[in-house]
Formats: structure tokens, sequence, C-alpha cells
């Protein structure tokens, strides 16, 4: 019977923002995958993540667009509360778009809408500097913040277009000290897009907090990846740090277990996904 004893001993425990530290320490691999519907986060959780990002790049792979500038705050809570649906144990991340923490009370206030509406146990917000203050902010107020830093597509303008960060001595540096900063600002997790592997690998064992890395290369605490990446569902160009696990997966599920099973052995990324 489903409800024995036994059985519910036999489920893997929920997945909790403390219970990401302490996979850091025991040097247990996070496994984290984008969704943005219930449908496929249930199948996301079926293949063993052990997190779910609402990430607001469905502005991109949902929504059509360029960037992920235009996405909204109603927007998220919108899908961040579908994926809430599919889910039973993995942590459920969600984005806070472009803007919208822009000030510590507007952050405050969107990342209530988050966790309140939208279900979701942590919110992601990117940058350091200025953003400090609204992590700061958060953090004091039980409102568990994932960081990130490298990549952060919501300054592609800034940036000039979608590009490796840190490849300089100054730009690395001025990394390493970011991610110092927003773990003693109150950060739990870090998100690291697009940098050196042997950046990524000192950052990482500098950080006293899970660094979960895309395009970092495989000595982070973890990994993320689009779910529609992982599936080739991508239009135009694909990001060198993609894989396509469908075709050895043979199926959604089978895609995502790949995925889940080569981050945890450390077999993704390799080399040719990542940058030096
Ligand atoms: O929006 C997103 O999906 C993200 C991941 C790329 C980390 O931020």
């Amino acid at each position: 019977m489903s409800n024995t004893p036994n059985a519910e001993s036999a489920k893997p425990p929920a997945v909790t923002v403390p219970g990401l530290l302490r996979m850091k320490r025991e040097g247990r691999k996070i496994v984290m995958l984008t969704a943005y519907d219930a449908g496929f986060a249930a199948c996301v959780e079926a293949g063993g993540v052990d997190a779910v990002l609402v990430g607001d790049s469905l502005g991109m792979v949902v929504q059509g667009r360029q960037t992920t500038v235009a996405v909204s705050v109603d927007d998220m809570v919108y899908h961040s509360r579908a994926v809430a649906r599919g889910l039973r144990r993995a942590l459920l991340v969600t984005d806070l778009p472009f803007q919208s923490y822009a000030t510590p009370e507007l952050a405050l206030r969107n990342a209530t809408r988050l966790m309140a509406e939208g279900e979701a146990a942590m919110v992601k917000l990117e940058g350091a500097g200025p953003l400090l203050e609204a992590i700061r902010f958060l953090a004091e107020r039980d409102i568990p913040v994932c960081a990130h830093l490298g990549l952060t597509p919501q300054s592609v303008h800034q940036f000039g277009g979608f590009r490796v960060q840190g490849r300089e001595a100054e730009a690395a540096e001025r990394l390493r000290r970011d991610a110092l900063a927003v773990a003693e600002a109150g950060a739990a997790a870090l998100v690291l897009e697009c940098v050196p592997r042997s950046l990524a690998a000192a950052i990482t064992a500098a950080s006293p907090i899970p660094v979960i890395g895309i395009g970092a290369g495989v000595d982070c605490d973890g990994q993320v990846l689009v779910l529609h990446d992982l599936l080739g569902v991508t239009s135009g160009h694909r990001p060198r740090f993609v894989k396509d696990f469908l075709a050895d997966g043979g199926s959604v599920q089978g895609a995502v277990a790949a995925y889940a099973q080569a981050v945890r052995e450390g077999r993704f990324p390799t080399a040719e996904h990542g940058f030096d």
C-alpha cells in the first residue's frame, strides 16, 4: 500500500535549501534543470533532478524573444505556480526578472510574490555590487536567494552580446570578489554562467555556498541547463556548453536521467562543453 511507513521511507526526501549546502560539503553534485510548466516539471523530477529552475530564459525558449529583458513578474509567477503543481520533492527556484529587484523594497515585494503565489522555495537574481543590498535584505527576511554571476543574461545589452566572462585577469578577480560578496550578503547558492573552467574551479573551491555552473566546467558543485537545450529544441545558435541528451536518453525522462547521471558521475560537462 502506498501509505505504509515502509513505502513512505522509500521515497527520496524533499530537497531543501540547507540540503544544497550539505550536498556541497559531502561532495555530492547538485543537478538542476529549468522547467516552465507542470507536465515537464513532473517529467524532469522523475528524471532525478535535485532542483528545478523556472528561469527567465522562458522569455526566449517559451515566448520566442531574443533576450530575457521583457519578462515580467506576472510571467514568472504564472510559470512558477504551474511548475510547482508538477513537483513533489525537487527544490523550486524561480528567477526575479529584469529590474524587479532594483531596490531592496522592490526585491522584497516581487520575491514575496514568487514565493507566496509562485510557490518558489528560493529566488534567483543576477549581479553583485549594488545588488548586494537586495540580497542581504531578502536573506534577512527568510527569502532564500540564489545569486547569478558571470554571463548574466539580463545584462546582455551592457555586455554587447552573450559572451564568456572573466577571461581577463581584472574581470576574473572581480568575479572572485563578487562570488565571496554574494555569499557574505546571505545568498545560499550561486549560479555561475559562461566563465573559464579554471576560474570556476577556483571560485567553487573558495565559496562557502554551493556553486552551480552552466558553461563553467565540471568542477562546480552542480550543473544547470535549460531544458530545451538538453532536448535539442533550439532554433538558431546553439551555445557551446549545451548537449542534446535526448539522442542517448530516448525519451524526455530518459534524457533528464542521462543528464543527471552524467553530472553526478562528473562526466558532464566535458572540455568540449566549456571554455578555457
Ligand atoms: O533563466 C535561466 O534559465 C537561467 C539559467 C540559464 C541558469 O538563469
